[in-house]
């Protein structure tokens, strides 16, 4: 179905959202420059490797007429290589010169749009999937696609608990508002390096509660205490919501305070303990070989729950790791048969360390800044807070991505 967006030639993050979940065949064209780029790129199931040139390259100085030369450039290297069969979605920094490639690519007969707002507004784009529904009890998936980070909202009789919020946290304020909910907690599984927690704000801006463990109060690189306030949760804890309750439990190993949360006895929020195709590292608070045997003393636990729990991951690395209907989600039966690093834990202690500490992916250093905004020990501002969230989320082992491709 063609939108009005689409007949101005110019599409929201959400309607991109739309159709990356669609059966339209899409094609992207980026012209960041080369860093911007690898940092971060839209990334899709079925979605072709994308055309990227550095929008100076595409120019032509002596030109008033911007998209001009665009449209020689495309008729001169990009012949045969983009479909023509697919939207063109064109993209950059900000929105404002990806207008020019479009405008130049529809000029050749391509059909081609720009996304409005570049890779800064997909970066701040978020999605609210309904996830699971029995009984009294909802689970919304919250998928921030830029970053594959995932927080989680879960909700029964007129009560809402936010699990693992992201940074932006008006969308949990606006999905209570909307639903008629109230939101009594909040809670983090760990303190997180990847991003942002939106955690201990949204706690304070409506005066509930925050939920942690009290060891990711202690910035574990600068061995400090966090100075954002929390509430203490330890193993067993119980969350009360509406008809029921979420059930922490304490598995360290991702960190020391790490938790996995129990909804309903029946949904496993696994924050970054494990994830769809993967597991996670143990290294981020500096102390991979010492607490990579927590984390498979953590893991042997969380086998041991039924296979039918549906486990809720708080990230994913590619997007095909989502089911047929775009959710991040399976049984712990299926992450038993189908999850390499869970596949590792059988094999005992030592092998599962030196699978571990073998396949731990580069160390990201903005990674010890955001755990320090993190604990109420760094306060950047908005485009402070943007930068430390580039790039891709890299809490996993690093075999996700072999699997995924
Ligand atoms: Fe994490």
């Amino acid at each position: 179905m063609v939108t009005i967006a689409e007949v101005e030639h110019v599409i929201s993050p959400q309607r991109l959202d739309e159709l990356l979940h669609g059966n339209r065949k899409l094609f992207i064209v980026d012209v960041r420059n080369n860093e911007e780029f690898q940092q971060r790129r839209i990334e899709g199931r079925g979605l072709p490797d994308p055309i990227h040139v550095q929008y100076f390259e595409l120019m032509d100085a002596d030109e008033d007429d911007l998209a001009a030369p665009v449209a020689t450039y495309a008729k001169e290297h990009w012949k045969g290589r983009i479909p023509s069969d697919s939207l063109v979605i064109c993209v950059c920094g900000k929105g404002d010169t990806s207008e020019f490639v479009a405008e130049g690519l529809r000029r050749v007969g391509y059909d081609a749009v720009n996304l409005a707002g570049g890779m800064a507004a997909w970066g701040d784009y978020y999605a609210i999937r309904l996830a699971a529904e029995a009984g009294a009890v909802t689970v919304h998936q919250v998928v921030r696609p830029a970053r594959g980070c995932l927080s989680y909202i879960v909700a029964s009789q007129g009560e809402m608990v936010v699990i693992d919020p992201l940074r932006h946290v008006a969308q949990y304020t606006t999905f209570a508002q909307e639903h008629g909910l109230r939101i009594v907690a909040v809670i983090d599984t760990h303190g997180h390096a990847d991003h942002i927690s939106g955690g201990a704000r949204l706690a304070r801006d409506l005066d509930v509660p925050y939920y942690m463990h009290p060891y990711d109060a202690i910035h574990p690189i600068d061995v400090l205490p966090a100075t954002i306030s929390f509430r203490w949760m330890g193993d067993g804890f119980e969350i009360p919501v509406g008809a029921t309750a979420i059930r922490a439990i304490h598995t360290p190993g991702h960190t020391l305070g790490n938790m996995v949360l129990l909804a309903d006895g029946r949904y496993l929020f696994s924050g970054d303990t494990t994830f769809i195709h993967s597991i996670a590292r143990p290294d981020l608070g500096g102390r991979g070989e010492g607490w990579a045997g927590l984390h498979h003393e953590s893991l042997t636990r969380i086998m041991k729950l039924g296979d039918e729990i549906t486990v809720f991951p708080g990230h994913y690395s590619r997007p095909q790791e989502a089911d047929a209907e775009g959710l991040f989600r399976a049984t712990l039966g299926e992450l038993r048969r189908g999850n390499e690093g869970l596949g590792m834990v059988a094999r005992g202690r030592d092998a599962f360390v030196h699978y571990i500490l073998s396949e731990l992916p580069e160390f990201p250093e903005q990674y010890v800044d955001i755990k320090r905004v993190n604990a109420g020990l760094l306060t950047p501002d908005e485009e402070k807070a943007s930068e430390l969230e580039l790039g891709r989320n890299l809490c996993a082992l690093s075999g996700a991505c072999k699997e995924s491709g």
